[in-house]
């Protein structure tokens, strides 16, 4: 048989095929989310998420400076909220003593090159465990907005590098923009949860913060999964109110909006990769269904080529493992 074009021949060796990879995945893509608690010596493994600990500060500092050793470039940093300080205005948001706000002036000071971005939303402080502030059985945007840049500022005050609205109210990034210069932290960053879809798959998350909605969904602020074109509006508004980087969340069933975001906009694209999606490679590695290792790698990579500069991920601490043992 004569062939002019062989395409196997760029596959048949380790080294031909590392030589021509199009996609390579480094610990510096990576942002490692971290659930901060209250308490000391707290590691408490989230039942939905095996593997995976809301800590106490005191640990949560020993995580950072592991995560650093390893090449890891940047934190994204949860807290759960004590019940009896929540409420519908989410004011322990803006608490300049608020676990949160100790949390990142305590990992500056331990690893001040980490880089440090804060998820801004209501939720975790919500007494009806919505993103904003609830009105007549209704998420209400304008005010919501203002608390998100209260929010904001505190968490820049305290030195957080980078802000993460995860809300989806309209209009938070050219607000939380303002706040910021009018406060003068012009190098505190915004990467916006831009195409946010309203999803099964933050199940695990909900647990791990005790977050869940007490009423409805989430439907009239995160977006619909049915639509495509929609997130390339939200990425596009988002990057004119100001934002650095945009993302897209969740990560695997929405890789196709990935590339699409990445060709729209000229920021980082950041692609989460979120609770479930851990989750749901956990189980089946348990049960013996899949080799976990080569799951994460496969899926890191995948949210890479499809257009991800940046990945939030459960799973950063052991890619970069993996990826040092290659
Ligand atoms: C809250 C927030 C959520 C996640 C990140 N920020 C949950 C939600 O919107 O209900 C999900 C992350 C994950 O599932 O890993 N605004």
């Amino acid at each position: 048989m004569y062939l002019q074009r062989r395409n196997r021949i760029l596959r048949s060796t380790p080294a031909i095929r590392s030589m021509v990879a199009e996609t390579i995945i480094t610990p510096a893509d990576f942002i490692a989310p971290l659930f901060i608690d209250e308490g000391e010596n707290v590691c408490t493994e989230i039942a939905s998420m095996p593997n995976y600990f809301r800590r106490s500060i005191d640990g949560t500092l020993d995580e950072v400076k592991a995560l650093w050793a390893l090449g890891i470039k940047s934190v994204l940093l949860f807290i759960k909220c004590k019940d009896e300080l929540k409420d519908n205005t989410g004011k322990e948001a803006w608490n300049k003593d608020g676990l949160m706000q100790r949390s990142i002036k305590a990992i500056k000071d331990a690893v001040p090159e980490m880089y440090v971005m804060t998820d801004v939303a209501l939720d975790p402080y919500s007494s009806y465990g919505h993103d904003g502030i609830v009105e007549n059985g209704e998420i209400v945007n304008d005010p919501t907005v203002e608390a998100l840049v209260r929010m904001s500022i505190s968490h820049a005050e305290a030195g957080a590098d980078m802000v993460a609205p995860s809300d989806m109210m309209d209009g938070r990034i050219a607000a939380i923009r303002e706040g910021l210069e009018q406060n003068n932290f012009t190098k505190t960053g915004i990467m916006a949860y831009s195409a946010k879809y309203a999803s099964c798959f933050y199940g695990p998350f909900r647990d791990a913060l005790d977050s869940a909605p007490g009423f409805g969904d989430k439907k009239t602020y995160q977006m619909d999964y049915a639509n495509r074109i929609e997130a390339i509006k939200e990425a596009v508004m988002d990057v004119e109110e100001g934002a650095d980087i945009v993302m897209v969340k969740p990560g695997l069933p929405y890789l196709d909006i990935v590339r699409e975001v990445k060709n729209a906009v000229q920021v980082p694209v950041s692609v989460y990769n979120i609770s479930g999606e851990y989750s749901m490679i956990k189980a089946a590695a348990q049960r013996g269904w899949i080799d976990e290792n080569k799951a994460i790698m496969e899926t890191l990579t995948s949210i890479k080529r499809a257009g991800g500069d940046l990945i939030a991920t459960y799973f950063a601490k052991d890619a970069a493992k993996l990826i040092h043992q290659m």
